[in-house]
C-alpha cells in the first residue's frame, strides 16, 4: 500500500509535451503568449454595484470548491462555512452523502450552528429549541400546538446544491441552482482532477485570510508567473523561472505549467518520455472562477478567493495544504510532521510578507480618483483567461 502511494507521489506526472514545450521556451527565451493585450476597467475592483453583480451572477451560478471531502471524514460530521453569498452548514449524512444548507433557523432566523465544525445527528436551535435532522428536515417544533397545522415539510433548512467529486465538495451558493460538476469542469479538467486522487490524501492545514483587497486582485497574483523574480527575489525566485509558461486554455478552466530551475538540467537534451518530471515542473490549474490548485512534486495546494460582502475591497482567501497521508508516506511521524510544518510555514510567510503587502497597495491605489485601468500583457495568459471568464458570467 505504502509503496503504491509513494510511487503515485512521484507519478504526479506532467505530460511529456508540456515539458518539451517548456524547454523550447527556455532555450529560446520565450513564453506562451496570446495575440492581444487585454485592458480592464478599474471599476471592476472598486465599484460596489459591480461587486454586487459578481456575487449574484458569478457566485450564484458557478460551482465552487467549498471544502475538501476529508474535512467531513465521517457520517454525521459537519462544518459551517461563510460562502460568497450565504452562511452555510455542510454535513455528511448517515449514508455518506454530502448536503449543504443555509445556516439559519426557519423559525425566527437565528444562526443555527455557531461552531466551526462538529459531529451530531440533529441540529437544535438555541433560541426556541426547534430541531432539524442532519438532512435538514424539521424534526421538532417546541410547544408545537402554538403553530397549529404547519406543514413541516416546508420548514426544513434551505438547501444549497452540493456535490462531492474528486475529493472536493462543490457548492453552488444559490438554492435555485442545479449542480453538475462534471459538466462544469469539462472533460479535460474533470480527467485531470480524477487522476490526482485528492480523496486519498490528507489535509495537513487550512487557513482563511481576510484581506482588504478585491477578490480578483487576490486571485490574479496566483495566476501569474511574471512577478516571481520581482516580488519574491529570495524565495520563489530561487526555485521557479520567471515569465516562462505553457498554458492550455480550456475555456472556463485552464492549466498552466511553469519550470522549476532544476529543469535546467535538461536544457541540452529533452528527457525521455516517461521520465518522472513532477519535481521540475509546477502545474497550476485555474478552476474557474475562483480556485487555483497547484500540483507540486508530492503535494497539492488549493487556493480559493471570494467576496463575502458587496464591499469590493473585502475578500477572503483560503489556503489548504494537501499531502500524502502519514501511513502512505513511508516516513516517520516526526519526519513527516517536520517536513509539512516547514512547508506550511514557508507558504504563509511568502504570502504574508511578500504578496499581501503588494496586493493591499494595489487596492489602495485604485482608491485614487484619477486611477488608471489595468493592462494585461500577451504573456499574462492565465490572467486574461480569468478576467474573460468572470466577465462572461458577470456581464451577460
Ligand atoms: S429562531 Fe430558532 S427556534 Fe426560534
Ligand atoms: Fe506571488
Amino acid at each position: 500500500m505504502a509503496e503504491s502511494v509513494i510511487t503515485r507521489g512521484l507519478q504526479n506526472t506532467v505530460p511529456h509535451e508540456i515539458v518539451t514545450q517548456l524547454l523550447a521556451h527556455m532555450r529560446a527565451g520565450t513564453t506562451h503568449t496570446v495575440d492581444t493585450v487585454m485592458h480592464l476597467d478599474s471599476d471592476i475592483f472598486v465599484d460596489p454595484q459591480i461587486a454586487k453583480l459578481e456575487r449574484e451572477r458569478v457566485f450564484g451560478v458557478a460551482p465552487i470548491v467549498a471544502a475538501l471531502g476529508s474535512e467531513l471524514a465521517n457520517p454525521f460530521d459537519f462544518i459551517t462555512k461563510r460562502l460568497p453569498r450565504n452562511e452555510a452548514i455542510i454535513a455528511r449524512l448517515g449514508d455518506g452523502s454530502v448536503r449543504a444548507f443555509i445556516n439559519q433557523c426557519r423559525h425566527r432566523g437565528a444562526t443555527l450552528i455557531g461552531d466551526e465544525a462538529g459531529h451530531c445527528r440533529a441540529f437544535s436551535c438555541q433560541y426556541h429549541g426547534w430541531s432539524y435532522d442532519i438532512g435538514g428536515q424539521l424534526r421538532n417544533i417546541t410547544f408545537g400546538d402554538s403553530f397549529g397545522a404547519v406543514n413541516r415539510a416546508t420548514l426544513g433548512l434551505v438547501e444549497l446544491p452540493a456535490e462531492e467529486r474528486h475529493g472536493f465538495i462543490w457548492i453552488i451558493d444559490n438554492p435555485a441552482a442545479t449542480i453538475d460538476v462534471a459538466e462544469y469542469l469539462g472533460p479535460e479538467t474533470d480527467a485531470a482532477l480524477a487522476s490526482y486522487r485528492i480523496d486519498q490524501m490528507h489535509l495537513y492545514r487550512g487557513r482563511a485570510f481576510d484581506e482588504p483587497v478585491n477578490w480578483k486582485i487576490m486571485h490574479d497574483a496566483f495566476l501569474d508567473g511574471y512577478h516571481i523574480k520581482f516580488a519574491h527575489p529570495n524565495s520563489a525566485n530561487r526555485v521557479v523561472h520567471t515569465n516562462v509558461a505553457v498554458v492550455e486554455d480550456h475555456g472556463r478552466h485552464a492549466r498552466f505549467a511553469s519550470p522549476r530551475k532544476s529543469l535546467d538540467a535538461w536544457l541540452e537534451k529533452d528527457p525521455e518520455p516517461g521520465e518522472p518530471m513532477a519535481e521540475h515542473v509546477m502545474l497550476t490549474h485555474f478552476l474557474g472562477p475562483n480556485n487555483t490548485l497547484l500540483q507540486l512534486a508530492d503535494n497539492y495546494q488549493l487556493l480559493s478567493f471570494y467576496p463575502i460582502t458587496d464591499n469590493p475591497a473585502e475578500s477572503r482567501m483560503e489556503m489548504r495544504l494537501i499531502v500524502p497521508r502519514l501511513e502512505d508516506s513511508g516516513e516517520t511521524e516526526e519526519a513527516w510532521t517536520m517536513k509539512w510544518e516547514k512547508n506550511w510555514h514557508i507558504l504563509q510567510m511568502v504570502l504574508a510578507e511578500e504578496d499581501f503587502p503588494i496586493l493591499r497597495g494595489i487596492q489602495h491605489a485604485y482608491g485614487s480618483a484619477s486611477r488608471s485601468g489595468t493592462v494585461l500583457g500577451r504573456n499574462e495568459v492565465l490572467n486574461q483567461a480569468f478576467h474573460r471568464e468572470v466577465a462572461a458570467l458577470r456581464d451577460r
